[in-house]
């Protein structure tokens, strides 16, 4: 049997996705930037999923700006806000991807900017009491960029609260929402984020694709210089295909939103509920052993195993077809291991192998069951 638990790093595609992509492949080729009728095709299909991606988020259309995915939209808010908008200083948290950590390295080498990380609670959400005094700390112009969704253990960060927080103390606010558009209802006229990023493959779309929210008059000035594709922004030559075929992914997951969410759920409250009879002693990282607070997407486990056997236990996962992602806190010792679970974890348990399960529709409780099977090797 095959199983596909790493949804977190990315999804299958619909298979209504891939028809409207071949279809965009065969039936209009022609760039966008032409004036020509095969431009003109290309151009309003290219408008046509601004429109539908703005709408679906309650945006407007110029405010969406097409990327290659969830990292070139997270370096070009970065760079653009130090370069453009003057921010001195960038705060942050130690748990971000590492499309914000290393920015935020290549802005501190490039332009001499302050990065300071705000405190993370126990369970490894945000300290918003420390978040307010870094923010009130000295009057430099201030960015503050923390994620959605945390990718590893789930943990979710309430946008109005650190939104309203970062505007009574005049600091611009970016969010990371790789893992939470397609996944959370965003009302970006009401939410008080003036930047987000977003890639198609996390919500059943095409990889290579994403998009960048940027508010209206937000000052920002070309990130990539060439042509005047995407209102000067972001010169290329655009991806008629892929961006027409995120559009219909972002619309299909919203359009299912509430059905799909309670499948999705169901699977992990199923997750939880079996693991912790098979480890009684079973550690959920972060947020994740809870519906409230963390994505009903994921669970991260750490497992109570013994060295000799957690070092077979990726290598026997993949041996039985079940593809998940690895994620253990470093050993002492070692200077890799993931380092979001070097910030969250309780020490007592940093030996022990951490596991993410990430699901989606295509998966199933047989699969859980099957999961389970697998890993009673792993449990006596
Ligand atoms: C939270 C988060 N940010 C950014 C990225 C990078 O996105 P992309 O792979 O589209 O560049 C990912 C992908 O894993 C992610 O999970």
């Amino acid at each position: 049997m095959n199983v596909y638990f790493d949804n977190a790093a990315t999804t299958p595609i619909r298979k209504e996705v891939i028809q409207v992509i071949s279809s965009v492949m065969e039936n209009c080729f022609g760039n966008p930037s032409s004036v020509h009728a095969y431009g003109r095709t290309a151009k309003t299909n290219l408008e046509t999923s601004r429109k539908g991606i703005a709408a679906a988020l309650n945006a407007a259309p110029q405010e969406i700006i097409f990327t290659s995915g969830g990292t070139e939209s997270d370096n070009m808010i970065l760079h653009s806000a130090v370069k453009d908008l003057g921010v001195k200083t960038i705060i942050s948290s130690s748990i971000e991807h590492h499309a914000i950590l290393h920015a935020m390295d290549a802005l501190k080498l490039l332009h001499g900017i302050e990065v300071l990380f705000v405190n993370l609670l126990d369970d490894g959400s945000i300290d918003l009491k420390n978040l307010a005094s870094l923010l009130q700390k000295d009057t430099s112009k201030k960015l503050v960029s923390l994620m959605h969704v945390n990718n590893e253990i789930g943990n979710i960060l309430d946008l109005t609260k650190v939104g309203e927080l970062c505007h009574v103390n005049n600091a611009l606010f970016h969010t990371d929402a790789v893992q939470g558009i397609g996944h959370y209802t965003f009302d970006m006229d009401q939410l008080p984020v003036d930047f987000l990023s977003a890639a198609a493959h996390k919500f059943h779309g095409p990889k290579g694709v994403g998009f960048s929210f940027v508010r209206k008059n937000s000052g920002l000035q070309p990130s990539i210089h060439g042509g005047s594709q995407e209102r000067g922004l972001r010169a290329g030559t655009e991806s008629v295909h892929n961006i027409v075929g995120m559009c219909k992914a972002l619309e299909l997951a919203y359009a299912n939103l509430n059905s799909e969410k309670k499948q999705v759920l169901d699977l992990k409250k199923y997750f939880i509920e079996k693991i912790s009879i098979l480890f009684p002693n079973v550690v959920f990282n972060g947020l994740s052993g809870s519906d409230n607070g963390s994505t009903f997407t994921l669970v991260n486990v750490a497992l109570p195993i013994s060295k000799e056997k957690s070092s077979l236990l990726d290598f026997h996962l993949d041996l039985k077809g079940i593809a998940c992602s690895k994620g253990s806190a470093c050993q002492s010792g070692s200077s890799s291991g993931s380092h979001v679970l070097n910030a969250v974890q309780q020490s007592t348990i940093k030996d022990w192998p951490s596991l993410r399960f990430s699901f989606s529709i295509f998966n199933s409780k047989k699969e859980v069951d099957y999961l389970m099977e697998v890993l009673k090797d792993f449990s006596a």
